[in-house]
């Protein structure tokens, strides 16, 4: 039999302007440990965040994305045992649902000899998940840009500025990234196109460059952060208590409803305002300070 486990971080998508396009990794992690055995049975064990929520038959992602490996080297009959220790919130727009599929295809992949590259990791991941803001950052680490293209996912991922840190308050309800989808418009007009498309390009710069000033301008959203709005009750007080603690800047954090701010300065005190600013909307709500995750999807164990 052998065991591989693998550590996978949370990601935040989109970062504003970038819808589906740019997601970065962050320094929160679900573990996954993978057992294939000759033959038997196929078992689920799920700790922590979302353990009774989350299917543990054929419904759960991180057995679809495992068997993918497995069917792409033509392996059968084995049995497969799967433990999952979960600290990313499920459903509250921190990539769990990515983190999962990572988790998968990586530990897949080590127990079967890493035969596939990390291109190919990305490509089946992006198809399992639809988009591949979210499941790039899970594998590269760091800030990822990406590109759905009909020869594949292009994925170019680079390190953070110095400094820059991430304060997300996870309001205590869910929201679904389907219902966070069916409210957008399937046509939005050119100006709101042009819009994100000059802050998606200086949010990039000003990452890449460490021009964090650049910030308040670069994470302003007309695509689809408007349209969700009434999806996350109190969101504009959310955001107006971290600017005024000293954020660079405020978005919704993927799909939602957590909401994320850009700081260099202020941490707890950002993290607070907004808590009590959910809490004002009657939504309880708790807050992390994170950074940008560096490494991405990890084997850190592998017994062969
Ligand atoms: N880009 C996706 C969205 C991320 O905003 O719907 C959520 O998975």
């Amino acid at each position: 039999m052998s065991k591989v486990t693998v550590r996978v971080p949370g990601t935040t998508a989109n970062c504003g302007p970038g819808f589906d396009a740019i997601g970065m990794a962050c320094t929160i992690y679900n573990n996954l440990e993978l057992a294939l055995s000759p033959e038997g049975q196929t078992t689920i064990e799920i700790y922590g965040e979302g353990n009774s929520q989350i299917p543990n038959d054929d419904r759960n992602i991180a057995l679809q994305a495992v068997k993918m490996v497995l069917d792409y080297h033509h392996i059968q009959d084995r049995g497969i045992h799967i433990c999952l220790t979960n600290t990313i919130p499920l459903a509250r727009g921190l990539g769990s649902s990515a983190a999962a599929i990572v988790a998968g295809l990586v530990a897949a992949n080590a127990a079967t000899g890493n035969r596939l590259s990390k291109q190919i990791l990305l490509d089946m991941a992006t198809t399992i998940e639809g988009h591949p803001d979210n499941v790039a950052p899970a594998i590269y680490g760091g800030i990822c840009l990406s590109v759905m293209h009909s020869t594949g996912t292009k994925c170019l991922s680079f390190l953070p500025p110095k400094g820059l840190r991430l304060v997300v308050a996870v309001p205590e309800f869910t929201l679904s990234t389907k219902v966070s989808r069916q409210v957008l418009p399937k046509t939005v007009p050119l100006k709101d196109a042009v819009f994100n498309v000059s802050r998606s390009a200086l949010l990039v710069g000003a990452l890449a460059k460490g021009e964090l000033s650049y910030m308040k301008y670069a994470l302003e959203d007309k695509l689809h952060q408007p349209y969700r709005q009434k999806l996350i009750p109190g969101m504009e007080a959310v955001f107006e208590a971290a600017e005024r603690e000293g954020a660079l800047g405020v978005t919704i954090s993927g799909a939602g409803p957590s909401l994320i701010a850009y700081t260099t300065v202020n941490d707890h005190a950002i993290g607070q305002a907004m808590v009590a600013a959910f809490e004002n909307h009657s939504s309880k709500a708790a807050y992390h300070v994170l950074e940008i995750d560096t490494v991405g999807a990890e084997v850190i164990e592998l017994i062969p």
